[in-house]
């Protein structure tokens, strides 16, 4: 499996809450992972845990088979490809540079980077030479939005996880990018996480349903069990959507 979580948890340095108590998953290559819930409910938590911007109180995280631990921190970001809402883009770095981050970083040949990016940035649907040279300030929400998964693709990671990326965006350039993206996930074939607190959007793009409440994984399932799902949380978060 490209992510192995196993009793997962996690409490706060100070007062000791608990914010996850006991979350198991796995994710293989071309499986999306949809971690739904409220606003609060620990998805973000749950993504930090994994690529250890948290470190667990509780639980393995096994990624392609190793132990997150076992790997330095700066190894194990190398296998994971982060996206999140605000995409966190160097303002003054031009797209082709904010690409191009971790590949420069790796100390890739120059030409290599460039071929990357090129590369990258089509798979994305924005024209390198149209794109490359432009700042971050220079392109639509929707378009920053595709760089910051182009950046995440950078070093080719098995496993992606996204944190409410398209959560800022307009409705109709959302379900552009929610589309694409669905297209893009199954050429990839990659392991993703994908958190959102939008039930169709998690529905569309999911192979799985994870819902998370209050910390705990209340449901795993396809997404077929979980339109047919009985259980209490599950019906209220369908109902509230
Ligand atoms: N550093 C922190 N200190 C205190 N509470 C936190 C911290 N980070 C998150 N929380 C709390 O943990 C819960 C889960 O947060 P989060 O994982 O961000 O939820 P979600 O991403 O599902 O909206 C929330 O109740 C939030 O207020
Ligand atoms: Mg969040």
């Amino acid at each position: 499996m490209a992510l192995d979580v196993k009793d997962l948890r996690y409490r706060l340095p100070g007062n000791g809450r608990a914010l996850i108590e006991g979350i198991s998953f796995s994710v293989g290559a071309g499986d999306t992972l949809v971690l739904l819930g409220r606003s609060g409910a620990g998805k973000t938590t749950t993504l930090k845990l994994v690529n250890r911007l948290l470190v667990p109180t509780g639980g393995v995280v096994t990624i392609a088979g190793e132990p997150a631990t076992a790997a330095p921190e700066t190894a194990l970001r190398r296998r994971i490809g982060y996206v999140i809402q605000e995409v966190g883009l160097f303002p003054h770095f031009s797209v082709a540079a904010n690409v191009g981050l971790l590949p420069r970083l790796e100390q890739w040949p120059g030409d290599r980077i460039a071929r990357r990016v090129r590369e990258l940035l089509t798979l994305v649907g924005l024209d390198p030479d149209t794109f490359g040279a432009r700042l971050p300030h220079e392109l639509s929400g929707g378009q920053r939005q595709r760089v910051g998964v182009a950046r995440a693709l950078a070093l080719d990671p098995p496993l992606l996880l996204l944190d409410e990326p398209f959560g800022a965006l307009d409705p109709i350039t959302r379900l552009e990018l929610q589309r694409e993206f669905r297209t893009l996930a199954a050429r990839l074939a990659k392991a993703m996480v994908f958190v959102t607190h939008d039930v169709r959007e998690g529905l569309l793009l999911g192979t799985r349903i994870g819902l998370l409440d209050a910390g705990r994984l209340a449901f795993l399932g396809t997404p077929d069990e979980f339109r047919a799902s009985a259980l209490p949380a599950v019906r209220q978060f369908m109902e509230a959507a």
